[in-house]
């Protein structure tokens, strides 16, 4: 049986992980600056996960959630301690679409309205609810077009109010910084105007932390730098390191009722051992800090570049933005200097998403061959 050809592929077969590197059949080494699409937090098959997840497979790897499991506990309360965030309860899930499409559910539930503000640029994911409120109109089936869903610009306050004012609007969906759009972040004036907004009209404020969260930027989330609290978090990516695991953090004053939402697969045991360790190994490497403190050698590194006109993102959400397209370029950094490098939705932006424990070696390793193919 043939696969569903949605993919454009790169002709390159990895089979074996380790660290900040992927190998393929041959051998071939790769450098790994873009985590799978930000999902490997912890590198590739880190001893500590490995043997956790292992474990937990050989003792118990799925069980339904209509009976208890503690894990589940101990992946909230490691959840709590190591991001600082307070009063909010966690629903489990197994992917960031299926997380956003959860939290727009529960603000819908929980303000009786259905309408949904996004933002220009946006990606919150592929499911129905969700790519109604992305930016893309490309990947909208005539399915997905029947949602209420308006999309604004980041830092207009006055159509932000406007459309709040009209009483309709269930939650207003944000990124801090952009991923798929090209690391967009607004002004902190902007989220602390938009959160005061929504209190004052009852609309729920969703921060997809999907991308940005889980130590990407040096903060545990990327909203904690602009002092603002959102009612509903979403998560996913780098929180299982590349095994399927999304969440909701959901603000305590919002009140769970029975059958209001509902997984087979999410929250299993051996998602939630995955879960734990990350956080485990994140708080045990100090990963919140070296992806802090790299990002200052990186904005170092990318100075030597004449080519290099801005650097967008924070911690390890990187985007260097050069003055030309850049997709021969990661095309050269790829095949000719096995490095994988990310795009997005801005065609002068090298996307940079890497293991949060990489070190300065391999961005030395980035920027010796930046200046091989740019000279
Ligand atoms: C910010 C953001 N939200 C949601 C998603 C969707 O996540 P998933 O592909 O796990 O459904 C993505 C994926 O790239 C994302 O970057």
């Amino acid at each position: 049986m043939e696969l569903f050809d949605v993919y454009p592929l790169y002709d390159i077969t990895p089979v074996k992980g380790e660290g900040a590197y992927v190998f393929d059949k041959e051998g071939n080494k790769y450098l790994d600056l873009y985590g799978g699409h930000a999902v490997i937090s912890i590198g590739h098959s880190h001893p500590a996960y490995v043997n956790s997840i292992s474990k937990q497979v050989a003792e118990l790897g799925f069980y339904s959630n209509s009976v208890k499991n503690p894990l589940q506990n101990n992946l909230a309360e490691k959840l709590k301690k190591l991001s600082g965030i307070e009063d909010y309860s966690l629903f489990l899930c197994n992917s960031g679409a299926e997380a956003n499409e959860n939290a727009l559910k529960v603000a819908s539930f929980h303000t009786g309205k259905d309408r949904v503000i996004y933002f220009e640029n946006a990606f919150h994911g592929r499911t129905s609810g969700v790519v109604a409120v992305t930016d893309n109109e490309n990947i909208k089936a005539p399915f997905n077009q029947h949602h209420q869903a308006t999309k604004i610009a980041f830092e207009d306050t006055d159509t932000l109010e406007k459309e709040l004012k009209k009483g309709d609007v269930a939650a207003v969906i944000f990124e801090v910084i952009q991923g798929v759009g090209g690391l967009d972040e607004a002004s902190t004036e902007f989220y602390q105007k938009t959160a005061e907004l929504c209190k004052k009209y009852s609309s729920v404020l969703i921060a997809d932390e999907v991308q940005s969260g889980y130590g990407r930027t040096g903060d545990f989330f990327a909203f904690q730098k602009h002092n603002i609290r959102p009612d509903i978090i979403s998560i996913a990516k780098g929180m299982g390191n590349g095994f399927p695991i999304g969440g909701v953090l959901i603000d305590k004053a919002i009140e769970a009722k029975p059958g209001m939402l509902g997984t087979t697969f999410g929250g299993n045991h051996l998602a939630c051992a995955a879960g734990i360790s990350v956080l485990e190994v994140i708080e045990k490497e100090n990963l919140l800090k070296n992806a802090s403190e790299l990002f200052g050698y990186v904005k170092e590194k990318a100075a030597e570049i004449p080519q290099i006109k801005k650097i967008k993102g924070r911690g390890l959400m990187i985007g260097l933005e050069f003055d030309f397209e850049i997709a021969q370029l990661r095309k050269e950094l790829l095949y000719k200097h096995q490095i994988f490098t990310g795009a997005s939705a801005n065609k002068k932006l090298l996307r940079i998403l890497p293991p949060l424990n990489i070190k300065k070696k391999h961005f030395d390793e980035l920027f010796k061959a930046l200046k091989i193919v740019l000279n």
